[in-house]
């Protein structure tokens, strides 16, 4: 009994000394770990016989599946054949971000912010870390032809209205991911144009135009949001992030009405609060410290002006700050995610049924000066992913990598602790002949930059010319304490 009292003193002791910022992100990640924002069965939905349909696309594909479930056994053992096909996040025995969410007798899937919004680097798990293979032009095409083979084969059966009219909606979800003239070409990259279409079907009643630019980006983290939503949301700035609403974008792509959208705008609203409360990641390795300082110099000199100062608190947690935003004319790195955000698209958004909630900034065009705490794990760099390591960056445009795979992008063995990022292969050698061959076939599981809204362009300046080889590995070393 006295041990137990003990022990009871002792949890209370060590929960008072918990810090009030520690506490704050733990119970951020715990909630982002559990949103999806399906309602109504619209949204994300995946459609109903979700685990049906996967059986029998895993056995058309020819996958093996060694731990493949039985029906109605944990839907999320279900997708583990598709794991790195689709670029999903398997930690803790499941696949990351996949729900069964209950909708009128029915189980339908859904998917959360976590499928795109959590990531794995150097082989650890981070809730409100961009995924770095998550490919859903690729997930899109094969649900969609799961969904009609199943449709086909079980035409005969009897269907409810509800169950026909969730088929079609799930259905028009990913035939929109789906559709090869506005989805991502690579892995890790999410295309804006197919949040773009809602606007363009809903508000103007007419298609996405042809031309539209695919704005493919990476999914950015969420450390520092709460200073950055005030200024502008996206690598753009152009959503307003005093307003909640765009924090459901990507609900606008599964076939989400605005009224439905409007309703969710309390829950968003505390989601979006919650998210400034993620802290970043410390840099896991040994950190040469001696080096640091004249780091710190050569940043305060040459990137502080564009991407600020650093300070930490007396806990040693990061203090967040706002970043600045860039025109595009000074940073010069590739335009494909600004040239689709036109007037004809500002007039849609201006005209939108969720206006006192989805709204845009007027910022000019270009990009955020990112903040960079834990810059360390948000490889490939740059809005579009375009350079795999902080040392290609510190490299003039012309003499960046080309070409990368991003097997296992997140696992220890593809971290490189020296140039900071992606593992390369050899110039010249046998496994970047084969890496270019696989590249200009289309593999999605290959970076290249070559590919449009690919290109590794700018973000070069004077002032980098004169920085000698030590500089840049000095300054490297100094990116791993923010
Ligand atoms: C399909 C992948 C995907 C899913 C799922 C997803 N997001 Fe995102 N999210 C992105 C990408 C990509 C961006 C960056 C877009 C840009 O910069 O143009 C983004 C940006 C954001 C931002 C703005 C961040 C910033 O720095 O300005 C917020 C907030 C956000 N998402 C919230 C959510 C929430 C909440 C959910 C779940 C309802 C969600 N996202 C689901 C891919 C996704
Ligand atoms: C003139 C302003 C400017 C200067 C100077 C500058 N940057 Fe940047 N930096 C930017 C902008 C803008 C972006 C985003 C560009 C994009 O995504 O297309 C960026 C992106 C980055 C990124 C990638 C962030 C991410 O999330 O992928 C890193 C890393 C970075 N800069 C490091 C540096 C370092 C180190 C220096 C100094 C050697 C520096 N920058 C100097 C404006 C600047």
């Amino acid at each position: 009994m006295k041990r137990l009292l003990y022990l009871v003193i002792l949890i209370n002791a060590l929960n008072a000394s918990a810090n009030p910022r520690i506490d704050a992100h733990q119970k951020a990640q715990d909630a982002l770990s559990k949103l999806t924002f399906t309602k109504d069965g619209r949204g994300m939905v995946l459609a109903p016989d979700f685990v049906k349909t996967y059986e029998m696309m895993a056995k058309f594909l020819g996958l093996s599946h060694t731990d493949r479930p039985k029906i109605n056994e944990n839907p999320l053992k279900a997708l583990a054949p598709f794991k790195s096909r689709w670029g999903l996040i398997d930690h803790d025995n499941e696949i990351k971000g996949f729900f069964n969410v209950p909708y009128k007798n029915m189980q339908i899937g859904a998917m959360g912010c976590i499928v795109c919004h959590s990531g794995k680097v150097a082989g650890n798990y981070y809730i409100g870390l961009g995924n770095k293979n998550v490919d859903v032009g690729q997930m899109a095409t094969d649900a969609k032809l799961a969904q009609e083979m199943w449709h086909n084969m079980t035409v005969l059966m009897p269907r409810s209205a509800e169950k026909k009219e969730l088929e079609k909606d799930s259905f028009a979800f990913f035939s929109r991911l789906a559709d090869k003239r506005y989805n991502n070409l690579t892995q890790g990259l999410v295309p804006i144009s197919m949040i773009q279409v809602w606007f363009y079907e809903n508000v103007g009643g007419r298609p996405l135009p042809l031309n539209n630019a695919r704005g493919q980006v990476k999914v950015p983290s969420f450390w520092g949001y709460g200073k950055k939503k005030s200024i502008g949301q996206f690598s753009d700035g152009f959503g307003d992030g005093n307003f909640a609403g765009w924090g459901l974008a990507v609900e606008f792509a599964g076939t989400q009405t605005a009224q439905n959208i409007l309703s969710m705008i309390p829950e968003i609203t505390h989601a979006e609060e919650l998210l400034g409360d993620i802290l970043p990641p410390k840099y896991p390795f040994a950190i040469k410290s001696e080096l640091v300082p004249h780091g710190e110099k050569i940043f305060v000199e040459t990137c502080a002006s564009c991407h600020g100062t650093y300070q930490k608190d007396s806990a040693g947690l990061s203090v967040f700050k706002e970043p600045e935003h860039i025109p595009i004319e000074e940073i010069n790195t590739d335009r494909n995610r600004l040239v689709s955000v036109n007037q004809e698209f500002f007039d849609l958004v201006d005209r939108n049924p969720m206006g006192q909630v989805v709204r845009r900034t007027g910022l000019t065009p270009g990009y955020f000066a990112p903040r960079l705490e834990a810059i360390w794990a948000r490889f490939a760099y740059l809005h579009n992913a375009s350079v795999p390591t902080i040392s290609a960056l510190l490299t003039e445009p012309s003499k960046r990598p080309v070409v990368w795979s991003l097997i296992d992008a997140g696992e220890r063995s593809r971290f490189d602790e020296v140039n900071l990022g992606y593992t390369l292969p050899a110039a010249g050698s046998a496994e970047e002949k084969d890496l270019l061959e696989k590249a200009k076939s289309g593999h999605r599981n290959v970076y290249y930059t070559k590919r449009v809204g690919q290109s590794a362009i700018g973000h070069w300046f004077k002032s980098f010319e004169k920085l000698t080889a030590q500089d840049k590995k000095d300054l490297i070393e100094y990116l791993k304490t923010l």
